[in-house]
C-alpha cells in the first residue's frame, strides 16, 4: 500500500447555518498527483484551509503521516511540511523575485533548526534560491520587482516560494487562476516538473490541466465528497458528469 501523507477523518466545517465541508474522509498519498474538483461553492478552498490551518473544523481531524495536527497553528504545520498557494496571490510585490524567494528559503533553513546564521553561509540560501528560480525559468525575473512581471509570473514566483519551503505536501488553490490563456503553460509546465516525493493536491477548473496532470481525483459537491478515482472512473461516472463535467468542460473534457 501506499503511504498516506495527509488524512482527514469526518471533517466539517460550518459557517453558521452553512455547511461548506461535511464529513470528509480524505487520505493524500506521498508523492501523489491528486486533483480535487467541483462546482463553484463546492468547498474546495474552504477544505484546504482546514488542512492548512487557516480555518478550525467545527468536527474531525486532520493527520499528517498519522501524527494528529488539528489544533497546529498554521505556521505549525508550514514547519511541518505543508505548503500552499493562494486562490489570491500574496506576495511582496515591491520586492524583487529574488528577494521574495530568499525569505521563503531562510524562514525555513531557520525553521529547520539554527536560531542564527553567520554570514558567510547568506550565500548557500541566495544560490538555492537562484537554482530555484532556473529550474522555474525565473532566473531572467530575478532582480526584478514582483510588480513589474506578467500575472502568470507573479504567480510562478509564488510557486517558487511554496516549493523553496521544502513541503511534503504542497496544496494548490487554482495557481493558473486570473493567468492569461497565453501565460498558463508556463504555471503547467512548472507543476508537472515539481519533486516527485511532493504529494500534491491541486484544486483547478481545467479539465484539460486535471486530466493531464492528476493519477487520482476527488470530486466535491455541496461540501461532500461525490466521487473520488483514477482520472477513467471519474470520466467514465456518468454522475459526475452530470454535476459537474458537462458544465465545467464545454469541450475540453476528454470524453
Ligand atoms: N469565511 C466564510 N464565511 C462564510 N461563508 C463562507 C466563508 N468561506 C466560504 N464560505 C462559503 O462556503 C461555501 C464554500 O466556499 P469555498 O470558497 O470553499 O468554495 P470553492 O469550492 O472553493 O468555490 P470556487 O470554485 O468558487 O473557488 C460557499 O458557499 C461560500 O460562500
Ligand atoms: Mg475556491
Amino acid at each position: 500500500m501506499t503511504e498516506v501523507r495527509l488524512e482527514t477523518q469526518g471533517l466539517s466545517r460550518h459557517f453558521g447555518a452553512l455547511v461548506a465541508v461535511q464529513g470528509i474522509d480524505f487520505k493524500l498519498a506521498a508523492g501523489a498527483r491528486h486533483a480535487l474538483i467541483g462546482p463553484n461553492g463546492a468547498g474546495k478552498t474552504t477544505f484546504i484551509n482546514l488542512l492548512t490551518g487557516v480555518l478550525p473544523p467545527t468536527h474531525g481531524r486532520v493527520l499528517l503521516g498519522g501524527r494528529d495536527i488539528t489544533s497546529t497553528a498554521q505556521a505549525g504545520r508550514v514547519k511541518l511540511g505543508i505548503a500552499r498557494t493562494f486562490q489570491i496571490n500574496r506576495l511582496f510585490r515591491g520586492l524583487s523575485v529574488l528577494e521574495n524567494v530568499c525569505i521563503a528559503v531562510t524562514e525555513r533553513a531557520g525553521a529547520a533548526g539554527s536560531m542564527f546564521y553567520p554570514a558567510g553561509r547568506r550565500g548557500d540560501l541566495i544560490a538555492e534560491a537562484m537554482e530555484l528560480l532556473r529550474t522555474l525559468k525565473l532566473a531572467d525575473a530575478a532582480r526584478h520587482r514582483v510588480s513589474e512581471l506578467p500575472y502568470g509570473r507573479q504567480r510562478l514566483v509564488e510557486l517558487a516560494i511554496a516549493i523553496a519551503l521544502k513541503p511534503e505536501v504542497l496544496l494548490l488553490d487554482e495557481p493558473a487562476a486570473g493567468v492569461p490563456s497565453a501565460e498558463s503553460h508556463i504555471i503547467l509546465d512548472a507543476i508537472e516538473r515539481l519533486p516527485e516525493h511532493i504529494a500534491v493536491l491541486i484544486i483547478e477548473h481545467d479539465m484539460d490541466v486535471v486530466f493531464r496532470f492528476a493519477k487520482r481525483i476527488t470530486v466535491m459537491v455541496s461540501g461532500a465528497v461525490f466521487a473520488e478515482g483514477t482520472p477513467r472512473e471519474i470520466e467514465a461516472n456518468p454522475q459526475v458528469r452530470e454535476v459537474y463535467l458537462g458544465q465545467a468542460a464545454q469541450g475540453a473534457f476528454h470524453g
